[in-house]
């Protein structure tokens, strides 16, 4: 009676067993083995899954039998699915195998950026579908930047129409944002929508008329435009209206809220900026004017019931933040992540990394090794320091990424972020890793996944569609 878990064996059966084929009026999978008995521990399996989820799972393969919670199930329906092999005469077998298993981290993401290239629904899904592979379980959707806008809002349905790469075809509906949400929460995946700002907003310009800082050249307007402007009340009006679409959107208690790159040439250059700044007594501190526009948000945020991640830059320009905000490590220079790990959670935040996982950054040999050998809790501080960290998130922006390279580049190489955050700390060794993620990239060929390789090799199952 779990609609999760019907959809789960429904799609695993159909991703074991499809290739079968009846020989000699026996079925393939014999008749040991028809039966998977599974308790479920945790009530409530049909609602969404959040950062408090409990994901343990034991699997005994030779009782048949399992228990655990909802979403520890579909990570175990996983496991199982990758201990199925069939023998000489084409009979599906396990082994007989004794695991018991919970994830190290309880925030797993893979980011994907849909504003530099659109992606397609159906990209999406895909990898959705890929993430669940690899047990990921948080989907940050990175959806709008500066080069487009592809949301399509209710309340202002001119940001996409003049804001996306095309109005028609290069945007999400309602009811595609609504099949990406259902679609990960049947795969125990929780869907965090990021709407950027200040700063990465050009493309709600055009859609949006006086909510950009208009740019000045000495004692004229250029033309330009440059982060939100923070001075004005209707901005926050704006700003209001659209996060309570956003919020009641996305079920998922936290939002996004970016806060990275904000350039300060824009509204140095405005006249009404800077006397905005006198008045304020914020003197030549453009930071003060951020943080001045973060914490209004963040307070309108927090009015309309949700949570919050803001990239480093927000905690590193001292706005008053609430105690239980998320801060999101991305920078590596000038000084390394490890120093703002510590320093973010010596603060009392809890803390997520992606800075070591940029994988849209590519490079000749195994790049998914340096990626492996992270130690995401090897920071000067205190275990109660450690424990403020809940995960990290895999990259992929998406300068250099579209529809046509986007699953090469993330898998298998994601999967080396997915072990880090899941597995225990001891599991690191490189040679160990290897030969486990070369099997496991053969496997995704098989479900028609188009995993690139990692080295010299052969797989049995080569890429379905050629
Ligand atoms: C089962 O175990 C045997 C012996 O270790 C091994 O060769 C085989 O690959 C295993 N099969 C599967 C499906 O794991
Ligand atoms: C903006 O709002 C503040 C506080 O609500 C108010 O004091 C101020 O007069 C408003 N400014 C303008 C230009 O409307
Ligand atoms: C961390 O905090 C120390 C002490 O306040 C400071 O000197 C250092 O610059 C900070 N590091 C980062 C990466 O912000
Ligand atoms: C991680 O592995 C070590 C060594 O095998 C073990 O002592 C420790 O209990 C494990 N940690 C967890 C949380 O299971």
């Amino acid at each position: 009676g779990c609609a999760v878990l019907e959809a789960a064996f429904q799609r695993y059966w159909a991703l074991l067993f499809a290739a079968a084929r009846p020989t000699e009026n026996k079925q393939p999978w014999g008749t040991p083995c028809t039966q998977l008995l599974v308790f479920v521990a945790t009530p409530g399996c049909d609602g969404f899954p959040s950062l408090d989820s409990k994901e343990s799972c034991e699997y005994r393969g030779r009782e048949r039998e399992g228990k655990g919670t909802v979403c520890g199930f579909l990570a175990g329906l996983e496991t199982f699915s990758q201990l199925v092999g069939r023998d000489e005469n084409g009979m599906y077998y396990i082994n007989k195998t004794e695991i018991v298993d919970f994830p190290r981290f309880p925030h797993r993401g893979l980011l994907l950026d849909t504003s530099r290239h659109y992606l397609p629904l159906k990209a999406i899904l895909e990898t959705l579908d890929v993430m669940a592979y690899n047990k990921f379980n948080v989907f940050h959707w990175h959806i709008v930047d500066d080069p487009s806008f592809p949301y399509e809002s209710s309340t202002f349905p001119e940001l996409s129409k003049q804001g996306a790469f095309h109005a028609m075809t290069h945007v999400y509906t309602a009811s595609d944002v609504q099949m990406v949400i259902e679609y990960a929460r049947l795969r125990g995946i929780r869907v965090i929508a990021e709407f950027d700002t200040p700063g990465h907003t050009l493309s709600w310009g055009p859609g949006a008329p006086g909510l950009l800082t208009p740019c000045y050249l000495g004692k004229d307007p250029s033309g330009t435009y440059g982060p939100i402007n923070p001075i004005l009340n209707s901005t926050y009006q704006f700003v209001t209206s659209l996060f309570q679409e956003v919020s009641a959107v996305f079920p998922d208690f936290f939002l996004h809220l970016g806060g990275d790159e904000v350039d300060f040439t824009c509204w140095k250059s405005n006249p009404n900026i800077r006397a905005f700044m006198k008045e304020m007594g914020f003197g030549e501190d453009y930071k003060k004017l951020e943080s001045f526009y973060i914490q209004r948000l963040l307070d309108i945020i927090s009015s309309l019931g949700k949570g919050y991640i803001v990239w480093q830059e927000v905690f590193d320009n001292a706005v008053k933040v609430r105690p239980d905000t998320i801060i999101h490590v991305w920078k590596e220079n000038p000084t390394p992540y490890t120093e703002e790990m510590a320093n973010v959670t010596k603060a009392g935040y809890r803390a997520l990394l992606s800075a070591p996982w940029y994988l849209n950054r590519i490079s000749y040999g195994q790049d998914w090794m340096a990626a492996y050998q992270v130690e995401p809790l090897k920071f000067e501080g205190s275990s109660e320091q450690k424990d403020r960290v809940i995960g990290g998130e895999a990259c992929m922006w998406g300068e250099y990424v579209d529809v046509t390279n986007l699953a090469p580049r993330l898998w298998p190489r994601a999967g080396a972020v997915a072990e880090r955050l899941w597995s225990n700390a001891t599991v690191r060794d490189l040679q160990d890793a290897y030969v486990r993620l070369a099997d496991f990239r053969c496997k995704l060929l098989g479900r028609g996944v188009q995993a690139q390789p990692l080295f010299v090799g052969y797989c049995e199952n080569e890429f379905a569609g050629f």
